[in-house]
């Protein structure tokens, strides 16, 4: 029989006229009911939040929910962060054996508690070591391998084409560029046209990634750089229709109505049930309450809703007071 490769699968887009599009890794976001959620609107492919590999290794309760599918449908890509090769080897395997069908290494992360372990963005900083973890990873397991960068640790030792370089011949199958350094952590605009010179380098398929907001841009950033994929991140924030939004005007060149109101809310209060479930009635209301808060950005009434909501003592409260809101806001739209 012959098994799937869920990366060339994923490439495979591109004979239809346009690039995949990727849910960015968001620790803290990009849990199984979000994932299902941007899959449900045309992102191609979603990575989890980032696993710790020490804390995998060490069986923290909390990793393996962090790494849970929650969709068959949707391919389930795990990234691990560590400095270590041989627990980054030992994390990936444990995430393969529990599902994972690709494996995504973080090391562009810029937080001070990753860096300081020397993992994330650190790994910029250290090319033989972090050549070291690539092998070590691609190596343990059979899944494709694929690696997350940041253009170079700050603006005097932009390292992406040497780091790209050691990333292929490492055996990564794919490299995603977030187009700032870490020094920038998120300031200024990220660079397309450096993701687009790493690009020019190497064979591997490249992600770019930063600042993709609309699909007119996403248009752009894909020619100005020529990537194989787009990454998007914070704008799937609240948003999640973003990528079948992007995805049909790059494959056409037309513009998607807006999803109605009405079916956004909708869409929301799934998501708060899928929260609830995924996480238990106390944690997914504590999380479910950051996506309320981004769903209703630059609604009237949103400010004094995220407000109210923040207070609500439990998620019966969250989300009488989530239909309310949803019920004035149609009621002042179709007035
Ligand atoms: C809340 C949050 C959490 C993030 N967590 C991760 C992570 O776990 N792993 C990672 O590689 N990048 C992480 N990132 C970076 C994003 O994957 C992405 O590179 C960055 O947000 C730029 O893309 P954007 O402009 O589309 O948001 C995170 C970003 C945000 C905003």
């Amino acid at each position: 029989m012959q098994t799937r490769d869920p990366l060339t699968t994923l490439f495979a887009i591109r004979e239809t006229g346009r690039p995949p599009l990727i849910l960015a890794p968001m620790a803290g976001v990009t849990d199984a009911p979000f994932r299902a959620l941007a899959s449900r609107f045309g992102a191609d492919l979603t990575v989890s939040e980032m696993i710790a590999s020490q804390a995998m290794i060490r069986g923290i309760a909390r990793c393996l929910k962090q790494s849970a599918s929650g969709d068959p449908e949707t391919t389930l890509a795990v990234q691990i962060a560590g400095a270590d090769p041989a627990a980054m080897a030992q994390a990936a395997r444990m995430q393969v054996d529990l599902g994972a069908e690709m494996i995504d290494i973080n090391m562009g992360c810029p937080v001070r508690k990753i860096v300081g372990t020397g993992a994330g963005a650190a790994l910029l900083r250290d090319e033989s070591l972090a050549g070291r973890i690539m092998e070590s990873v691609a190596r343990a397991v059979s899944v494709p391998v694929t690696v997350k960068i940041r253009l170079g640790w700050d603006h005097h030792t932009r390292n992406g084409v040497t780091m790209a370089r050691i990333a292929e011949s490492a055996g990564m199958r794919a490299i995603a560029i977030h187009g700032r350094t870490r020094a920038q952590m998120y300031s200024g605009v990220a660079d397309w046209e450096a993701i687009g010179e790493i690009k020019s380098h190497i064979r591997i398929p490249v992600i770019g990634n930063g600042d993709i907001t609309s699909p007119e841009q996403a248009r752009e950033l894909w020619h100005k750089s020529g990537v194989d994929g787009l990454m998007i991140g914070r704008a799937a924030l609240g948003r999640p229709w973003i990528f079948r939004e992007i995805g049909h005007f790059l494959a056409t060149g037309q513009t998607l109505e807006p999803l109605p109101l009405s079916e956004r809310g909708a869409v929301i209060v799934d998501h708060f049930h899928a929260m609830i479930a995924h996480h238990g009635p106390r944690t997914g209301h504590l999380l479910a309450r950051k996506h309320l808060g981004w769903f209703t950005r630059g609604f009237p009434g949103g400010a004094a809703f995220r407000d109210r909501i923040n207070h609500a003592p439990h998620s019966e409260a969250a989300l009488e007071m989530l239909d309310a809101f949803l019920d004035t806001t149609l009621a002042s739209r179709a007035a």
